[in-house]
């Protein structure tokens, strides 16, 4: 006689469908830890920052030296215009958004390259997104601040919705900030915060700066904004960051300011806050 030696696995959701949203919300519908609660994401942009050179480099990085001994960063940098060329160049030959991602990423780890060489001195290195994901805590333990790139990994798997990826610097910047339960997330532009319409386009001179808005406000917003429109979506579900700061940083001590929680730029609101 044969014996039954299959094991039944305790779990809350072992006979069920994860489709049923009835089922799994009493097990999944609680907030998740904050990982690294002390840790601040900074998003540095590729157009904004980078691509100005030293001009706006060194300021930035004068800037984050002086942070080092108040805070713990994971500084994240965009792409800018190699990125756009690489679009150029790619869309001409008829590439699919899934090879264009990752060409992309690939500038935005070239600026957090570059970054992290000028903090050098001050034990800061750049990472890779598999460090981020696993070795972050003890990087950020033996030294103040890492660099990486703030591309998601989407690569070939970027949804097809857009022929340009949709999910860039700024959706990966808030996905990871999110996910890790950081204290705060802040985006540093050319510019002083989210404007009702771009203040250097035409009728830039009519933009209003909106110094406190939320995700919600923003969806109303027709136009475009200083930052991926995937980052309203990513915002309106977001879990643990009540709050995202758009700063600019070509103004000396902006940066500075907002991480001592200043509101110096645009105040965004996102889906966690209430909650
Ligand atoms: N609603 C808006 N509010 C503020 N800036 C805007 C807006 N719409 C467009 N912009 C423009 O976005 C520019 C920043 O470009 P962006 O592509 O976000 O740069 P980065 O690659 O550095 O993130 C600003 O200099 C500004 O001219
Ligand atoms: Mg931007």
């Amino acid at each position: 006689m044969s014996t039954n030696t299959i094991k039944h696995v305790a779990s809350p959701l072992a006979r069920q469908t994860l489709l049923d949203g009835d089922l799994t919300r009493p097990v999944a519908g609680r907030r998740p830890i904050r990982i690294l609660p002390w840790l601040q994401v900074v998003k540095i942009g590729g157009r904004s920052i980078m691509d100005r050179g030293a001009e706006a480099i060194l300021p930035i990085v004068d800037e984050i030296r002086k942070l080092l001994p108040e805070h713990r960063l994971l500084i994240l940098t965009g792409a800018g215009i190699r990125a756009r060329h690489l679009y150029g160049v790619g869309l001409d030959l008829g590439l699919p958004v899934g090879s264009l991602a990752p060409l992309a990423a690939s500038e935005a780890g070239q600026n957090g390259h570059i970054l992290a060489a000028m903090l050098a001195p001050e034990g800061v290195s750049y990472v890779e997104h598999p460090t981020i994901a696993s070795q972050l805590a003890i990087h950020l333990t033996a030294t103040r601040a890492v660099v990486g790139s703030a591309f998601p990994p989407y690569h070939h798997h970027e949804f097809p919705n857009s022929r340009l990826p949709i999910h860039r610097a700024d959706t990966g910047a808030f996905l990871l900030a999110d996910a890790l339960g950081a204290a705060g997330l802040t985006i540093v532009e050319d510019v002083d915060g989210v404007y009702t319409t771009d203040p250097k386009g035409p009728g830039g001179e009519q933009a209003q700066l909106l110094s406190e808005t939320s995700v919600a406000d923003l969806a109303k917003l027709q136009g475009t904004l200083p930052f991926d429109r995937a980052l309203l979506e990513v915002m309106a579900t977001a879990r643990n960051i009540g709050h995202v700061q758009v700063v600019n940083g070509l103004v000396p001590g902006r940066l500075t300011a907002a991480l001592r929680g200043e509101h110096v730029g645009t105040l965004i609101h996102t889906g966690a806050s209430a909650a």
